[in-house]
């Protein structure tokens, strides 16, 4: 198979070669026509960059039909200042509206990011979403269950996540597991792939964002991630698929009430680095 043809508005200006992570596309000689790295087609990462590269859109790649590009809409883009308001402003909610939101919301929030990054663009997230209440009383029960397991065998990780507090307060009816929103979304990837833990963190981060920019809010759900990666049952209970593990999981629903405030943070710590300066002189 042609991993890519070129038409007659090449330039040979070497945009796509310069663009390929994985150095399929070649350009021999300055000014002619890429050719691709012969026998490797299998290597290509599908990612489009050499076609988007191309100022004369001259560039056809073989598994990626032309018409399924997007234009950009730069013009759409938020401006910095209102996009490090959004991020700023962004919030864990711990106080949900019980309403549901409809499914068709929820899958163009999944939608929206879905061109989250992921390690050698493997795309192999994909989500749980849990809703209506029988349904999260039931996945509320199999991290309480968990709980339950951890505090009984007095474990290191009982103590130091405080697993007996959160199973006391479930028991006086607290929600501290899922601070009773109508709704958590798992993100899981395969175990043996690429960065499954990043690639899913990423997406579910993302998520968050486009929650908040979309009128919902959401709350990492610490419990729940927790019981997924210390006790494999949970994820084929709640339905993650075979191989795969849940490694992000969101509370979701549309805020009960609405904050008016954004409360201080430091400004993180930042080196410039410098070639043989030691990392740990201040130690
Ligand atoms: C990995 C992770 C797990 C978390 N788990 C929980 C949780 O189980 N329950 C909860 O109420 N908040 C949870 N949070 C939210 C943090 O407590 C929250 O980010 C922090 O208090 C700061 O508040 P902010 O997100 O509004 O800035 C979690 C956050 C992260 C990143």
């Amino acid at each position: 198979m042609e991993l890519f043809t070129v038409t007659d508005g090449c330039t040979g200006c070497g945009l796509c070669a310069a663009a390929c992570p994985a150095s399929l596309v070649r350009q021999r000689t300055p000014g002619q026509p890429p050719q691709a790295l012969a026998g490797r087609e299998a290597h290509c990462i599908r990612c489009g960059h050499c076609v988007i590269a191309c100022p004369t859109k001259s560039f056809v790649h073989a598994l990626l039909p032309p018409d399924s590009f997007e234009p950009i809409r730069r013009k759409e883009f938020p401006s910095p200042g209102s996009l490090r308001h959004l991020l700023m402003a962004r919030r864990s909610c711990r106080t949900y509206n019980p309403a549901p939101v409809p499914r068709d919301d929820i899958l163009a929030l999944i939608e929206a990011v879905r061109h989250a990054p992921t390690g050698h663009n493997m795309r192999q997230v994909g989500y749980v979403v849990v809703d209506g209440p029988e349904r999260m009383d039931a996945a509320r029960q199999l991290v309480l269950d968990w709980i339950g397991l951890e505090v009984a065998a007095d474990s290191p990780r009982a103590a130091r996540l405080h697993l007996a507090g959160a199973a006391r307060a479930a028991a006086r009816g607290k929600d501290v597991i899922f601070r009773h929103a109508p709704h958590v979304i798992v993100a899981h990837a395969p175990i043996d792939g690429i960065s499954p833990e990043i690639d899913a963190t990423i997406a579910a981060s993302w998520l968050e964002i486009a929650a908040m920019a979309s009128g919902y809010a959401a709350c990492w759900c610490g419990y729940l991630m927790f019981a997924l990666a210390a006790h494999p049952p949970v994820n084929a209970a709640l339905g993650i698929p075979s191989g795969h593990q849940g490694y992000a999981a969101l509370l979701f629903g549309r805020p009960a009430t609405r904050v008016a405030q954004i409360p201080p943070r430091d400004m993180p710590p930042v080196h410039f680095y410098e070639p043989g300066a030691c990392g740990n002189e201040g130690e």
